[in-house]
């Protein structure tokens, strides 16, 4: 237990991708962590008491008169009744002080976007102030509330980034809604925290907190239509059409409205992403290639089929990805 509650209190040291609820970064995971202490504290006293208290009953003098009948009603009363009474209403009363404090961000959101739980990866829409979309990877500004609305349309998803906000889940046929803030620069782990398939432990996601200034040269630079392929990249492009990566992968090319489908994510900016395959592998050429010619070898039952390509048109199609930045 010693080790265990240790633990943070060192990893606190290092600023983001710890993934822990008590390494906060925002002002919700703040005001969770100080909960988590407190009722930490309380258990710890109750531990401390009550060990105490069978110390001394256990370590007594056997010969001492038997006060029992006189001393324990009220003994019973006072530590039985009233002691647990106060102890969980108040840890109670810290808990709705809680939920109300990280119900609404102090002002209002600047940006709103709207995350979409699949099996098993993350669709990140952009609302307000563009509108765009992406994949696995929301970006914030420092000190701004982000609005999230939270869906799924398959099974149930938990979304969950512990340094900055509390878990929310993404159920079929509704919509929830978080927000999220970020007090530094950094780059927060996310991760689905339900249970929701065969890759469930393999969907991941990163909050990359930037400052306003960075965060506006992102959002312009997402908004924008990919780069139009020059000569050299023809080949990718005509792989990514005839092997029917198509069908399933959108790459926006501006004034013709999307082009391609809408199942997996949208790869207009792939380039500009820091890991594939919802957080599992670095965004590199070598893992986009294994990624590519095998995925369900990577991550097995995922919905992206194996098509048998030559090593040309991989490769082809691999350059073409990575100069869309
Ligand atoms: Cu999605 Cu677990």
């Amino acid at each position: 237990m010693v080790v265990l509650s240790a633990a943070p209190v060192v990893l606190a040291a290092c600023g983001g991708g710890t993934q822990s609820a008590l390494n906060p970064h925002g002002p919700a995971a703040s005001e969770i962590a100080t909960l988590w202490w407190v009722l930490f504290a309380i258990s710890m006293a109750v531990v401390v008491i009550v060990f105490g208290l069978l110390g001394v009953a256990l370590f007594r003098r056997r010969d001492a008169p038997d006060t029992r009948h006189t001393e324990s009603h009220g003994l019973v009363i006072t530590l039985g009744v009233a002691a647990p009474a106060v102890i969980l209403i108040g840890a109670f009363g810290f808990n709705l002080h809680t939920m109300l404090a990280i119900d609404h961000p102090a002002s209002p959101a600047t940006v709103h976007i709207q995350v979409i739980g699949h099996q098993w990866w993350w669709e990140v829409q952009y609302l307000q102030p563009q509108k765009f979309a992406t994949a696995n990877e929301i970006h914030v500004p420092v000190g701004e509330a982000v609005q999230v609305q939270l869906i799924a349309p398959d099974v149930i998803h938990s979304f969950w980034v512990p340094e900055l906000q509390k878990k929310v889940d993404m159920i079929p046929g509704r919509t929830n809604t978080t927000w999220l803030q970020a007090d530094q620069p950094g780059d927060y782990r996310g991760q689905c925290a339900e249970y929701c398939g065969t890759e469930h432990g393999q969907m991941a996601f990163h909050v990359v907190a930037q400052s306003p200034a960075d965060f506006q040269v992102w959002l312009q630079a997402q908004a924008a239509p990919a780069q139009q392929p020059t000569g050299d990249q023809a080949q990718g492009v005509q792989v990514f059409a005839k092997e029917g990566c198509i069908s399933c992968h959108a790459i926006q090319y501006g004034s013709n409205g999307p082009t391609g489908g809408t199942i997996g994510p949208d790869l207009t900016h792939l380039a500009s992403r820091q890991t594939i395959a919802a957080g599992e592998l670095a965004n590199t050429p070598d893992n986009l290639t294994a990624w590519v010619r095998n995925a369900q070898a990577i991550k097995p039952g995922n919905f992206m089929p194996q098509i048998p390509m030559n090593s040309q048109d991989v490769q082809a199609l691999v350059s073409y990805l990575d100069t869309l930045k």
